[in-house]
């Protein structure tokens, strides 16, 4: 079994952040959003794992997850050069993949319960592909899957009128059967060569496909709010194992803290929290459902529910807060005046703001 995992895409929903920034390498507690679907891959047992590059930011999937050594796995690295699909990307792995069966992670895609459950399914169904179902209040934003009993009926990729709930979640187990159907596919309607077709191929064909729903939640982390949804989920998980148990009197609740963090004595944060190594917080109240990363520097802010990336520089004035806001790497954000007011924030990578 090999893992694969998408990092291309467009990410325009994310937009200014993923002008500069790789959207799959976006931190959600600490850690690219990618890397717990890596971490998913290796719970199964996979070992050779291919990541599907774009144009944007190949140069940093790459810097970051290197030869694999770090996890003690292989990671090779294919290049798509213009996005046209998930079954393209698929297409251009068939190399890498061989004779093998493979898993296909969408790396901006986060499931509760990890894939463990939906790879013995696969594995003991001998199955040539199968799809993870997951129960959805707006179909109309996902691969649809309509099914009777065991057997999946019909795909569509975001249909107007959909035929059910169930969105087909982004990780996709496969057999190398499916080149012959990615083969055959044309550009959909979006100008793009979409998994789902090549799945409803491979059903027209009578190949076994399965499908598996999923239990626990799963996040497509495309928009601002799923991000900062899928930041709060992983953050009410992650806590209860912190790597650092902090004696701090005025850090209560779950806090995962990272080494080199300086907590001022007339700052107060509320878990569940991350915040990031080299990071100082002066005077300032952390709140729940936020993850600081690693050489920032808050000072008089007060932060909930938000996600500040890497080097970032906050300096508000005790009156404001930050609430529902994601702040890219090495952000500025300074006060010049005074009054209460709420700000809600999506800021990309080097802005400046003064307030
Ligand atoms: O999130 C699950 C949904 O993902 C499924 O229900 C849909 O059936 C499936 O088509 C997909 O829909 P999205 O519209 O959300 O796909 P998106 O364009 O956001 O791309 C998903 C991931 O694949 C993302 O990490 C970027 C990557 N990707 C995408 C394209 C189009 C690539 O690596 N290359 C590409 O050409």
């Amino acid at each position: 079994m090999k893992g694969i995992i998408l990092h291309g895409g467009t990410g325009t929903r994310l937009r200014p952040l993923t002008y500069t920034d790789v959207k799959q390498l976006l931190p959600i507690a600490g850690k690219p959003i990618s890397e717990y679907a890596l971490e998913n891959l290796i719970e199964i047992g996979i070992r050779e794992v291919n990541i599907v590059v774009g144009s944007t930011g190949s140069e940093e999937v790459k810097k970051y997850y290197g030869n694999g050594e770090r996890w003690n796995i292989n990671i090779s690295y294919t290049y798509q050069e213009k996005p046209l699909g998930i079954a393209h990307a698929i297409g251009l792995t068939r190399e890498f993949v061989g004779d093998d069966n493979f898993v296909v992670f969408l790396g901006d895609n986060f499931l509760q319960d990890g894939i463990s459950t939906l790879y013995r399914n696969y594995e003991s169904h001998n199955y040539d592909g199968m799809l993870a179902l997951v129960h959805v209040r707006n179909p109309e934003q996902f691969g649809i899957a309509e099914i009777d009993g065991d057997r999946i009926i019909e795909l569509v990729e975001k249909p107007r009128q959909p035929k059910s709930d169930l969105a087909i979640a982004g990780v996709y187990f496969l057999s190398p059967a499916v080149f012959d159907s990615i083969d055959q596919l044309k550009p959909s309607g979006r100008g793009e060569y979409e998994i789902t077709e090549a799945y409803q191929d491979m059903i027209d064909r009578k190949l076994k496909i399965g499908y598996s729903i999923i239990s626990g939640w799963f996040k497509d982390t495309g928009t601002v709010d799923d991000f900062l949804d899928c930041n709060r989920l992983v953050l009410d998980r992650v806590s209860g194992k912190s790597s650092v148990t902090t004696s701090l009197r005025n850090v209560s609740g779950r806090v995962l803290m990272e080494n080199d963090t300086y907590i001022s004595d007339d700052s107060r944060i509320l878990g569940p929290c991350f915040i990031g190594h080299g990071t100082r917080i002066e005077n300032s109240y952390i709140g729940p459902f936020t993850s600081i990363g690693s050489n920032c520097h808050i000072k008089d802010t007060e932060i909930e529910d938000s996600i500040i990336m890497d080097g970032s520089t906050i300096t508000l004035s005790k009156n404001f807060n930050l609430r529902q806001s994601l702040i890219g790497a090495n952000v500025n954000i300074t006060m010049n005046g005074s009054g209460s007011r709420t700000f809600k924030l999506v800021l990309g990578r080097d802005s400046k703001m003064e307030l």
